[in-house]
């Protein structure tokens, strides 16, 4: 292994299920702009530099009628991947040590591409592969996913790196660096410059603190980490064939739109798609992106297409803020999610729909079954919108989970492998990562569908008293309940 990539190869950097690039994300994105994506129960997902394979293997887990593939030019990360998609019997997922720059004309097509975290950590002529390959391997009707810092935003990392790469000039050992760049970062906090441009960067170095240091390590310290302004990128996809879709999150893309006002002063300064999100990037001084793109044949909607929401389910956790909402017409109630997301509407149609997805959390429920009220266009055009504000979640094809523990409860088995090798968190099938205690790895480990509650209790608290690490008293049981229920909230359960 040369170049970058030798380097994770030294220091091991921890994988994540990456939530904004679900291939049914993708979909659901693509057929509001009126693509025909391919069925994500049947399709073909390539991940470039997968690293160690999490999210891919995340997919695979919870879409087993489809086929993935993962290249990365570490051999180590791939290795770890490899094993852990044996341990969980995921046949339907591939790691293979290739290099971007040398890659095989025979593995395509994909109805996905996914290349998260990589782009602006390798120099400019794998940047130009990456975006090659995803033009090369993506199915006509394809979506890659592409992700990078971006400018404006990314200056204040540049300010805090370029500072540690001048303070690391001369260390060169990996957990060196890592302790040399923590002690600047810990000065930069405690020293609390007073001026308004002392706290952006101590802000930002107490952020980098609080980082894994595996993660710090690769992305903040760094021999390549190349932010760009979006106009850029999108000239750089364009010159490989590639058009812009639009963001992962559309709320990144069209949030603006939601506030009028807003929308049309930012539709003046801007001649065509691509400067309006430039603009958005500025005004938002956004540090990362990560961006859809397809191919430039594919013919994309100005406005979204409300009427594809139709044969979609839809999840949502938005809550009624009063304790007693009330539905009927000219009565302003105010909805908001945990991630800070907020609406406030009189529109009965709206406040019904938010209230039954929330009582029925984190369920995802087919339109088709909702109460429209006798008007399926005014709900699927609400639906639109309140996902275009983060309020709903939107899927073409709902997630095989259970959202309650059976008498026989059993978790993913990728989800098990990890509990199993002692991984910090667990794949859920609604593509989280889920922090693990050592108490959730235990009982995850358990869960095969082949205990009922008496003998995971007994197993359990066998374990537990073993390790010494939790007193078996009388609420057992009742905990036992309350976190079995839990892990099917979060989506750890197969249905
Ligand atoms: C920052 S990590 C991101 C890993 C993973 N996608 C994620 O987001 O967690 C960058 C990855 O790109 C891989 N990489 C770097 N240069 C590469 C190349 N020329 N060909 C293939 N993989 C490469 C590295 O080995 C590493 O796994």
């Amino acid at each position: 292994v040369g170049g970058v990539a030798a380097a994770y190869d030294r220091v091991a950097y921890p994988g994540f299920a990456f939530h904004q690039t679900r291939p049914d994300r993708l979909a659901v994105i693509g057929r509001l702009h009126g693509m025909r994506p391919a069925p994500v129960g049947s399709c073909r997902v390539l991940e470039l530099g997968c690293g160690d394979g999490v999210n891919l293997l995340t997919m695979a887990a919870a879409l087993p009628g489809s086929e993935f593939v993962g290249v990365d030019a570490a051999s180590k990360p791939v290795a770890s991947g490899t094993a852990l998609a044996q341990e969980a019997g995921l046949g339907n997922v591939r790691l293979l040590e290739l290099d971007l720059e040398g890659l095989p004309g025979e593995l395509g097509p994909f109805d996905y591409v996914v290349a998260h975290g990589i782009y602006s950590w390798v120099p400019p002529q794998t940047r130009s592969a990456l975006l090659r390959a995803c033009r090369e391997y993506l199915a006509p009707q394809g979506i890659a996913f592409v992700s990078y810092n971006a400018y404006p935003g990314s200056y204040l990392r540049d300010m805090a790196r370029e500072a540690l790469e001048w303070h690391l000039r001369d260390v060169h050992d990996p957990s060196l660096r890592i302790q040399r760049a923590r002690e600047l970062m810990q000065l930069t906090v405690d020293a609390d410059g007073g001026t308004r441009s002392a706290r952006v960067l101590s802000e930002h170095m107490q952020a980098l603190l609080a980082k894994n240091p595996n993660l710090l390590f690769h992305d903040d310290l760094a021999e390549v980490n190349t932010a760009v302004y979006f106009h850029e990128f999108a000239s750089h996809a364009a010159a490989h064939g590639l058009q812009f879709l639009s963001e992962a999150d559309l709320a990144e893309s069209r949030g603006i739109e939601l506030v009028p006002e807003l929308a049309a002063r930012l539709g003046r300064l801007a001649s065509d798609r691509i400067e309006r999100e430039q603009y958005t990037d500025i005004v938002k001084n956004r540090m990362f992106r990560e961006t859809l793109l397809c191919h430039p044949d594919v013919e994309l909607r100005e406005d979204l297409d409300a009427a594809a929401v139709r044969s979609m389910a839809v999840s949502g956790a938005a809550r009624p803020v009063s304790p007693e909402p009330r539905l009927d017409a000219g009565v302003e109630e105010l909805f908001e999610t945990r991630e800070g997301a907020r609406l406030a509407t009189d529109a009965p149609l709206v406040k019904r729909v938010l209230v039954e997805l929330h009582e029925r959390r984190p369920e995802a429920i087919p339109v088709a079954d909702l109460d429209a009220d006798g008007e399926p266009d005014a709900l699927c055009a609400a639906l639109t919108r309140l996902y275009t504000g983060r309020l709903v979640e939107l899927w073409t094809e709902p997630p095989a989970t259970t959202m309650r523990a059976g008498p026989r409860p059993e978790a993913s088995p990728l989800a098990r492998a990890q509990a199993a090798a002692g991984r910090e968190h667990a794949s859920s099938l609604m593509h989280d990562s889920v922090a693990l205690d050592p108490v959730g790895r235990r009982l995850l480990e358990l869960l095969d569908g082949s205990r009922d509650r008496a003998a995971l209790a007994a197993e359990l608290s066998a374990t537990l008293a073993e390790e010494g690490l939790a007193p078996v008293g009388p609420q057992f049981e009742g905990q036992l309940e309350t976190a079995l229920q839990g892990l099917a909230g979060l989506g750890l359960l197969v249905a």
